[in-house]
């Protein structure tokens, strides 16, 4: 369904149903002043869907680039499609990128770049920053910061299962917002290393992330937009990962 989180920041995607609920499959789209910008560019599995919806927001207008926060195939599966319907668009991947992805055939080399985390880009005057992912399930994994709105683009991190009815609510017309047990199912899931992990340093990193720049909205591909609480939010996140170590252990 496609919504519009804030400003030209818009959500799209579909819900896959699953054992602990229903999980999102996101693309965001900013349409930055005829300057388009895809984060993420969809699963192959649905392909139709996100064809069509990202063709709706856009309106006739071709997208510039496609930002991935990692080559998994829900984030880029779909971008043989992407790269028929626009075979001029920039890709930007992370510093990983898997051969058995489908960028290397669909599109030149040329077009593809690979960022290092801190990389900043202007695009039509707007500056977006590449920012080392703190949840990593591939090691070159990576948020991307739209300083605009500030809206951080968090990849599978921040993802959480939820009710069908509620799937393409954003957090803020939901009672109570986003809770800490969906939180915890889904990171269980996503990052088996969490039993591995301090969750204080980590959470101590979290804050530190945050207090770098001002987020407003956390736009995460496996759930819907969170926009209000956002301190909140990442306190609930916080106690997730804590739990989830304790889960295994
Ligand atoms: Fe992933
Ligand atoms: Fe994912």
């Amino acid at each position: 369904m496609i919504r519009q989180i804030v400003d030209d920041v818009y959500q799209i995607g579909i819900s896959v149903p699953g054992k602990e609920g229903h999980e999102a499959v996101r693309v965001y789209v900013i349409l930055n002043d005829g300057h388009p910008i895809l984060i993420d560019c969809g699963s192959h599995l649905y392909r139709p869907q996100f064809m069509q919806e990202m063709e709706e927001v856009l309106d006739g207008a071709t997208p510039e680039y496609i930002f991935l926060t990692h080559s998994e195939l829900p984030h880029a599966g779909n971008i043989k499609s992407v790269a028929e319907k626009w075979p001029g668009i920039k890709v930007i991947v992370s510093n990983v990128l898997l051969a058995y992805i489908e960028i290397l055939p669909v599109l030149p080399l040329s077009q593809i770049t690979a960022v290092i985390p801190g990389t900043q880009l202007e695009v039509n005057g707007r500056m977006l920053e590449f920012v080392d992912a703190l949840l990593k399930d591939q090691p070159g994994s990576q948020w991307i910061y739209d300083s605009k709105t500030g809206t951080l683009f968090t990849g599978d991190g921040f993802g959480y299962f939820q009710d069908e009815s509620l799937i393409d609510q954003f957090s803020d017309e939901i009672d109570g917002g986003i809770r800490e047990d969906q939180f915890q199912a889904y990171h269980y899931h996503a990052f088996r290393f969490l039993r591995w992990v301090i969750p204080e340093r980590l959470g101590a990193d979290l804050d530190t992330m945050f207090s770098r720049r001002p987020v407003n909205v956390i736009a995460p591909i496996h759930g819907s937009a969170i926009r209000h609480d956002i301190t909140t939010h990442k306190n609930r996140l916080k106690s997730a990962l804590a739990n989830v170590r304790s889960q295994y252990a």
